[in-house]
């Protein structure tokens, strides 16, 4: 059974979605291992997303992934990579669908509510760096 790493951002903390947010993955039938609030130092950060490292924008996303608290969390369930990648939208709110947590509550690109891993590797990785494992 796969797991993988989601984190509410500091503006869907800020804006009171982290209910709705659990309740839509809750309700798709996966299950939640772990969870923290939590506030990102400066080297979490970078490394977190480490591989934006040299991307024009990389200072911008640091600074708001920083800016306030963050919900981390653990995922379990069937496939649960892809599909809450899925449940999550397109990274660019402008391009994610009605019905997704991005499509639903976001519209800019630097501040879209929600972060998910890519990958086992990447779902592997950045659940070591939050929770130790
Ligand atoms: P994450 O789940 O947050 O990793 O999003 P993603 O996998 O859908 O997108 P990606 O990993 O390519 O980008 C990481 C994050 O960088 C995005 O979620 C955005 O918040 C942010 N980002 C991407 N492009 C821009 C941009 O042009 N400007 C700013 N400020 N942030 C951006
Ligand atoms: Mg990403």
């Amino acid at each position: 059974i796969q797991q993988t790493f989601l984190m509410v951002k500091p503006d869907g903390v800020e804006r009171q979605l982290v209910g709705d947010i659990v309740d839509r993955f809750e309700r798709r039938g996966f299950v939640l291992k772990e969870a923290k609030l939590m506030t990102i130092s400066e080297d979490l950060a970078k490394n977190h997303y480490a591989e934006h490292a040299e991307r024009p924008f990389f200072g911008e996303l640091v600074e708001f992934i920083t800016s306030g608290p963050v919900f981390a969390m653990v995922w379990e369930g069937e496939n649960v990579i892809a599909l809450s990648r899925l449940m999550m939208g397109a990274t660019n709110p402008a391009e994610s669908a009605p019905g997704t947590i991005r499509g639903d509550y976001a519209t800019t690109v630097a501040e879209n509510i929600i972060h998910g891993s890519d990958s086992l590797a990447s779902a592997e990785r950045e659940i070591g760096l939050f929770f130790g494992k």
